[in-house]
């Protein structure tokens, strides 16, 4: 099929899901190596130049044939799109005073078909630093934000169009408008593409990657593994497929229960849990680095796999693994062609490239978001119970529980505390590591809190002191690491706010609530736990949810009585530019 929209990849985080959101609105869309020459984008409607990590004044960085400008084809520049396009048409792109992260303001200044629809001040999501500082001729500014002059450009007449903020993600209110309004009407594209008639060429394609052979899968009790090994199971029937669940010790409480009672009724033939508790541990121990937690737990994965193939059930060779991957694993991970490495996800380490690469994997979720996992879970009937859970990340408390081989104090800054704890965020599509901020009290307004962080350097992340067992200016980091005692005391929390918030109903109005355990406390309360509630809908980006003040006071009440809990502190930043795991 030939897709009516083409979107060139300059290394986006949200490249992909620019082309989902356009087959949202029925209209089949595909994406394209940024450097895929004009010749061959011939026939299509309308092409979409993707966000991306790079500066356009890199020599090293991505560009796209400037011939695609010329082709008469309406073309859309998303953030480095924006950039990219009007430093090739002669305008002038510059570094920004400071960076825009998540949430901003822009209001639009003129007319124009592309904001058709859009009116007054509208919440728009930003992730840059550099910005286009001169429009090139031709163009006029048709929306702006405080920061940012040149938040939408447009040139009607060539069909040029661009915008600095990122329309294809949740968070920008007006971004389907503002798409339809390109791929509709702008580029005059008809409906070719049925988004909810996927579930048959997804169970071909199962078929067709497991060529005869059986499927090995190892299920986590989350949505996506949930989905995909029930996707198989109905795909090749009972007797080739086989589920394993892996109780690695990094699990929340009561979960090796709750997948085997849920388990059960999928329709397996066999089904088991394998421990693996001790291994795990092993793995870890003495690690601090989050991609060294992850890298061992993913390798440790593709182990227990090895040992169970190995095992005499097994020894056909007719077997390959199926997995619950789903398309930000591959993105975060840095597994597109340009994008930059956020996270490795447990699925995408090297053991696993290899069986890759062998052919012997089979992931029928792989270019789905987490919402349209759950659309297709419901299609094929799974149970509420199950396909509502908050999203599970596959590296399990591990990645929640953070390390570190340094000591250090809270630095007293202007505005608070700079805490010695440093955790991994996503700033203008490319990975950051870098200190939480830690305030006296919750600020007045999201932009409030916004503009705090993007006036900081060296700062990816802002929490608010709800609880400290003695002054800040005392508390102190001391090398810590992955211990069973930590784990436990990381999984207690963890189930007095997740028994707290189902009691009181909150659990429904946020997306995930990650509870977090970060090395910073007294000599006898040695961790913080740092609350993170957030609302998102796809995990790509995410906006930091505010908890009533009763439940917080009775949330600290009993993290408050946790042996080795020393402070309690909760995480006001959006996604971008912190993530949503601390790691
Ligand atoms: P971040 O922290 O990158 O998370 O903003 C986005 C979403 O992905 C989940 N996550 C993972 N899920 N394996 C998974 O199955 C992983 O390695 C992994 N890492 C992060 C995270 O919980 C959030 O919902």
């Amino acid at each position: 099929m030939i897709p009516q929209i083409t979107v060139l990849d300059v290394g986006g985080q949200y490249c992909h899901l620019i082309a989902r959101k356009v087959r949202d609105l029925g209209v089949y869309a595909e994406v394209a190596a940024s450097d895929t020459p004009a010749a061959e984008l011939k026939g299509r409607k309308g092409i979409i130049i993707s966000g991306g990590p790079a500066s356009v004044y890199d020599p090293s960085s991505p560009t796209i044939d400037a011939a695609v400008l010329a082709s008469g084809i309406p073309v859309l520049g998303i953030c480095y799109g924006q950039q990219l396009m009007a430093h090739l048409l002669g305008g002038k792109v510059e570094k920004g005073e400071r960076g825009e992260y998540g949430f901003a303001q822009m209001e639009p200044v003129k007319t124009d078909s592309l904001l058709r629809g859009v009116s007054g001040k509208q919440q728009v999501w930003m992730s840059h630093r550099d910005q286009v500082a001169t429009p090139p001729e031709g163009f006029d500014v048709i929306a702006s934000t405080a920061t940012c002059k040149a938040a939408a450009i447009a040139d009607p007449k060539r069909g040029l169009y661009a915008v600095q903020f990122h329309p294809e993600v949740v968070h920008t209110a007006c971004g389907p408008q503002i798409l339809e309004n390109f791929v509709m009407q702008i580029a005059g594209c008809v409906k070719d593409w049925d988004p909810a008639g996927q579930l048959a060429a997804v169970e071909d394609q199962i078929r067709h990657a497991a060529a005869g052979r059986n499927v090995f899968f190892f299920v986590s009790g989350g949505v996506d593994s949930t989905v995909a090994y029930t996707l198989c199971l109905k795909a090749l029937g009972a007797d080739r497929v086989h589920g394993t669940y892996v109780d690695t010790g990094l699990m929340r409480e009561g979960e090796t229960e709750f997948v085997r009672e849920n388990f059960s009724g999928l329709g397996a033939k066999s089904f088991e849990v394998e421990d693996a508790r001790e291994q795990f541990l092993n793995a870890l121990e003495g690690l601090t680095a989050p991609e060294a937690k992850r890298h061992a737990i993913g390798e440790e994965f593709v182990r227990v796999q090895q040992r169970i193939l190995e095992s005499e059930h097994y020894l056909d060779g007719q077997w390959v693994l199926g997995q619950g991957t789903i398309y930000p694993d591959t993105i975060e991970s840095g597994g597109t062609a340009k994008a930059d490495l956020i996270k490795t996800h447990h699925n995408r380490v090297a053991g696993i490239q290899k069986l890759i690469d062998e052919g012997k994997i089979v992931e029928p979720l792989a270019s789905f978001y987490k919402d349209e996992v759950r659309a297709v879970g419901r299609q094929i009937g799974l149970p509420d119970a199950l396909l509502d859970r908050h999203p599970f990340p596959g590296p399990g408390l591990a990645i929640r529980c953070l390390c570190s081989e340094e000591s250090g104090v809270a630095e007293v800054m202007p505005e608070g505390w700079k805490l010695p704890v440093r955790s991994v965020g996503v700033q203008g599509d490319s990975r950051t590591y870098r200190a939480a901020l830690a305030i006296p009290e919750f600020p007045a307004s999201d932009e409030e809190a916004a503009s705090l962080i993007n006036r900081m350097e060296n700062i990816n992340r802002i929490v608010v002191k709800v609880w400290t067992a003695d002054e800040m200016t005392k508390m102190q980091a001391v090398p810590s690491f992955l211990t069973g005692e930590r784990l436990d005391r990381l999984r207690h929390a963890d189930a007095i706010v997740r028994k707290i918030t189902l009691e009181s109903g909150f659990d429904n109005d946020v997306w995930q609530f990650p509870v977090v355990l970060i090395p910073f406390g007294t000599p006898g309360r040695p961790d913080s736990v740092v609350l993170r509630p957030i609302y998102s809908v796809d995990g790509m980006t995410a906006s930091a949810v505010r908890m009533p003040d009763a439940l917080l006071a009775q949330i600290v009440i009993e993290l408050r009585a946790v042996t080795g809990v020393g402070g309690v502190f909760y995480d006001i930043t959006n996604k971008p530019p912190a993530t949503i795991e601390w790691e």
